[in-house]
């Protein structure tokens, strides 16, 4: 089949580190290729070259056979190479199609001439099943839609060949599955797709053929029907994933608890409405749910980002009500944060630094108030190795790291701090799935050694996998709870939904 693409020998280097060593990959016309690979195998960078966002130190990119140089993404762009950013670049006061067609409009006269844009728009949308109203406020659309906004954009600018850097991190389950057809359409329609993802199932899904990444190498090239979840996984990591076992436990001693949580919106809607639940040593409680039904707040309103709710907060056998993050944290709650870049990360910070945050007056790391610099370094670098946190050294800024890596920088903090309850918010996002068993392996320690942990997840599988009793939100309320044992996705799927389930039988 004609190849739209090659990239041969590439080559890219950070200091000391090879992000890309010699990588020479094609891409046919009308397929789906996937990229794997754990985190920091130089996955974001090939594609970063690609679309001019990165110079490579050597190799050359080819187009329809001739050579080409890709300097920037606007030269990218007018070589009908389009990318969907994972941090959307969209701007929120304004219109889908003014996003859309932004730079690109279509001018009467040369004033913008909304109607015929808005056609345009509308008339791309419908082409590639790809739901968008043309009118509506950016800010008021969901992330699945916001991602088609960034989909259609490249569209509008001619993409043939578009790359997803891990599209589906940051949608619901009945979003991914959008995305993933929407994808096949587009290959269908004659373009090129490259998707890095670390869900392989996705890949199975969707892509035609794999290309497995490791330490900056090519390690081979597979059709997909020629492949399996396991091979893929042993090519990605050297060896077979385990499955965890679940042990029960029991303990009375209640570390979290909420009672009649309510909290409303500046609409004077209720965000949470009348919320109760609790956490009891030893036990991982998941909370299930679309997103967007409440459990942002809810996050929220226990760790002390909102504190203008009603009801009551009790953390470690303390009440916490309206108390403020600072307070919290003290009282005994770790938190990894669902926006690891707005709440759990200082990007221009080192690894060391980041890893300290908020232990800055513990005995551990300050004497005096002068932090103890050698014991700090060496707690990251504790955590470097344990969490193969992939670094030149802890005196690296985090926005140098793989997004996996800085992910993995605040899951080992959150994890391993010495306090009983933890929040988990989509913990594993982005880490790859050597690495999220071993968060998956902590979590479970933290928990056999009768800690707590609230899990707030859009992963159900991971929610399945983990947690002893589950927690359904819809519509800001809890609409069911259960235990493990006693669920299966189907209802779970229903439940989350706003349906009922009753006894064996599941009604809508
Ligand atoms: N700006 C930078 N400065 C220094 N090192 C960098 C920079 N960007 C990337 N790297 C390093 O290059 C390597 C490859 O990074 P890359 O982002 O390509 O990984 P990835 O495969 O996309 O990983 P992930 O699954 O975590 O997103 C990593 O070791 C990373 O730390
Ligand atoms: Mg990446």
């Amino acid at each position: 089949m004609e190849k739209v693409l090659e990239m041969k020998n590439i080559v890219k280097t950070y200091g000391r580190v090879v992000a890309n060593d010699d990588i020479s990959i094609d891409l046919r016309k009308g397929e789906i290729l996937a990229i794997v690979g754990e985190n920091g195998a130089g996955k974001s960078t090939l594609m970063k070259i690609l679309y001019g966002l990165e110079k490579a130190d050597s190799g050359e990119i080819f187009l329809h056979g001739k050579p080409v140089k890709i300097t920037s993404p606007s030269v990218a762009m007018d070589l009908q190479i389009g990318m969907v950013q994972q941090h959307f670049m969209l701007f929120g006061p304004m219109t889908v199609t003014e996003n859309i067609v932004y730079n690109n409009e279509i001018s009467k006269y040369s004033f913008f001439d909304k109607k015929k844009n808005e056609e345009k728009v509308a008339e791309l949308s419908e082409r590639y099943g790809l739901k968008v109203d043309p009118t509506a406020i950016v800010d008021n659309c969901p992330v699945g839609t916001q991602q088609r906004i960034e989909i259609l954009k490249t569209l509008y600018q001619n993409a043939d060949i578009i790359i997803f850097d891990e599209p589906s991190a940051v949608l619901t389950p009945n979003e991914v599955d959008d995305l993933l057809d929407t994808m096949k359409n587009l290959a269908a329609a004659g373009k090129s797709l490259i998707i890095i993802t670390h869900k392989l199932n996705e890949v199975m899904y969707v892509a035609d053929r794999v290309v497995v990444l490791r330490a900056g190498k090519l390690i081979d090239v597979v059709n997909k029907k020629d492949t399996s979840i396991e091979q893929l996984s042993y090519m990605m990591i050297g060896r077979q994933v385990a499955n965890l076992e679940i042990v029960e436990h029991d303990s009375n001693e209640t570390l979290l608890k909420v009672e009649n949580l309510t909290l409303g919106s500046e609409l004077g809607k209720k965000v949470l409405d009348n919320v109760n639940l609790y956490v009891n040593a030893g036990e991982i409680v998941g909370i299930a749910g679309v997103s967007g039904n409440g459990q942002t707040e809810l996050v929220r309103c226990i760790s002390g980002l909102e504190r203008n709710y009603q009801g009551k907060v009790t953390v470690n056998g303390s009440d916490v009500s309206n108390f403020d993050v600072a307070a919290i944290r003290k009282a005994g709650l770790s938190h990894i944060p669902e926006d690891r870049y707005m709440w759990g990360s200082a990007r221009e910070a080192t690894i060391s630094d980041n890893i300290l945050m908020g232990e800055e007056d513990s005995i551990r790391f300050s004497k005096n108030g002068i932090l103890k610099q050698k014991e700090i370094d060496g707690y990251a670098d504790k955590l470097i190795g344990e969490y193969s946190i992939k670094v030149d050294n802890n005196k690296q800024k985090i926005k140098e790291l793989s997004g996996g890596n800085a992910q993995k920088v605040i899951t080992a903090r959150e994890v391993e701090r010495d306090c009983p309850f933890t929040i988990a918010c989509e913990p594993t996002r982005g880490i790859d799935i050597g690495a999220m068993e071993f968060v998956h392996e902590r979590l479970v320690a933290k928990r056999d050694k009768y800690g707590g942990i609230l899990l707030v997840t859009s992963e159900l599988s991971e929610i399945m996998k983990l947690c002893d009793r589950i927690y359904v939100m819809y519509n800001g309320s809890i609409n069911y709870e259960f235990k493990n044992e006693d669920i299966d996705d189907h209802k779970l799927g229903v439940l989350m939904l706003g349906g009922k389930v009753d006894e064996n039988k599941v009604v809508n």
